[in-house]
């Protein structure tokens, strides 16, 4: 039996952090393990890692971005994805497109959907070695939690390509799993069971 995450409408909005590679494996997770619907918006950096072919195929819709389709007569493709969306997770977040965000950018589908959801948007950095120690990131995570975003701690880890223990990895998938059980239980955007009832008991 799937399990109730707290979130039925899962937006990724998959970016040029190397863990970005590991998505598809995720996204084929969650489908399996919980009970929600999966939509993925790209920036142009993620293709470095993966395909809009394997992702549309794993989550079983269509993936946007990083530009708009010419044809936008259903409407506006970001503003369709804010709004569809109860969650906006990036997990991994790439440094480039944490400073697009911070600065309130919408140059692509993905940082258009967070300069324009409703929804919360959960933030998991991956900043490889020591960039996050530098002033420019730092005021960078500050103005992210500043707009209301859930920015998640990095942590160290062993680095794919190094071999080596290294800070600024991207929080494991598991914590990333807990922050959206725990957000879920107190959003007004959730829509699962679980919420519904903790919401009908007081
Ligand atoms: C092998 C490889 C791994 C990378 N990993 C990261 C990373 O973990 N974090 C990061 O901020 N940038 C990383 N980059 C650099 C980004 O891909 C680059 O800054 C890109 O412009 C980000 O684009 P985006 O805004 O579409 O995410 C990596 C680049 C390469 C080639």
């Amino acid at each position: 039996m799937s399990e109730d995450l707290g979130f039925r409408r899962l937006l990724f909005l998959a970016t040029g952090a190397l863990g970005t590679a590991f998505l598809p494996s995720w996204i084929a997770l969650l489908k399996q393990s919980y009970d929600c619907e999966i939509r993925l918006a790209i920036t142009a950096g993620a293709k470095k890692f993966v395909t809009p072919t394997a992702l549309s195929a794993i989550s079983g819709n269509p993936v946007s971005g990083p530009g708009w389709q010419e044809d936008q007569s259903a409407g506006a493709e970001h503003l369709l994805l804010a709004e569809w969306s109860e969650v906006v997770i990036v997990f991994p977040a790439s440094l480039d497109f944490c400073a697009r965000i911070a600065h309130g950018l919408s140059d692509d589908i993905p940082t258009a959907v967070v300069a324009t959801t409703e929804a919360p948007v959960v933030v998991a950095p991956s900043a490889g070695g020591a960039s996050l120690n530098k002033a420019q990131s730092k005021w960078m995570i500050h103005r992210l939690r500043e707009h209301g975003h859930h920015v998640l701690d990095t942590v160290s880890g062993m680095s794919v390509t190094t071999g080596r223990l290294e800070e600024g990895s991207p929080v494991p998938f598991a914590k990333l799993l807990q922050t959206l059980w725990r957000l879920g239980a107190v959003s007004p955007n959730s829509s699962t069971d679980r919420v519904k009832r903790a919401k009908e008991k007081g």
